[in-house]
């Protein structure tokens, strides 16, 4: 292989990686983004954990509102878009580069968002169940587009679920 072929191969591999460990990227719309903040109803201090953060988007509308934001995102390429774009709100934003189901939830999660695919879902449902064991607080989780089986949302809103989990 040509350097610039496997240049191009090591650009895009990323982005079709991520078919088989959460979600392709694609970001939340604006709006929608709004809209699950709402419905998670953070107070400015308290903070979101968001897993797949892409480009974020969610993590600044989050950080507008005066909400500490933690950021995952395994793809190189959008970790450092994320990072860049968070830079001014270094203080309350944390974005990490790494794959999400490997790493425990912080102590001071009250929330999760999360943007993922339907093949994921229950994968997600056993991981929030294994991480709100070691809480002593209930976690809200927003999901935009896709439901987690086998669970009630507390509430939902166009294409955002809202669950609670309870230690
Ligand atoms: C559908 S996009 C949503 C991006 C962002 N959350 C938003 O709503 O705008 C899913 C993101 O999750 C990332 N992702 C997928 N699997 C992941 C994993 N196991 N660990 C960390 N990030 C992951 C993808 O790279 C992608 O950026």
């Amino acid at each position: 292989m040509t350097p610039t072929i496997l240049l191009l191969v090591a650009l895009i591999l990323p982005f079709f990686i991520v078919i088989v460990s959460g979600a392709p990227y694609l970001p939340t719309r604006r709006r929608q983004v709004e809209q699950a903040l709402d419905m998670l109803k953070l107070k400015p201090g308290q903070t979101l954990l968001e897993l797949g953060c892409g480009d974020g988007i969610v993590i600044v509308i989050a950080a507008k509102r005066g909400i500490k934001v933690i950021g995952y995102e395994v793809n190189p390429f959008l970790w450092f878009i994320a990072w860049v774009r968070t830079r001014k709100y270094r203080k309350q934003v944390q974005v990490y580069w790494g794959d999400f189901w490997s790493k425990p939830f912080p102590s001071s999660t009250d929330a999760v968002y999360v943007f993922l695919i339907d093949h994921f879902m229950g994968r997600l449902h056993k991981k929030l169940l294994s991480e709100i064991k070691k809480c002593k607080k209930c976690i809200k989780v927003a999901s935009y587009t896709f439901s987690i089986p086998d669970k009630k949302p507390e509430e939902q809103k166009g294409a955002i679920y809202l669950y609670k989990y309870s230690p």
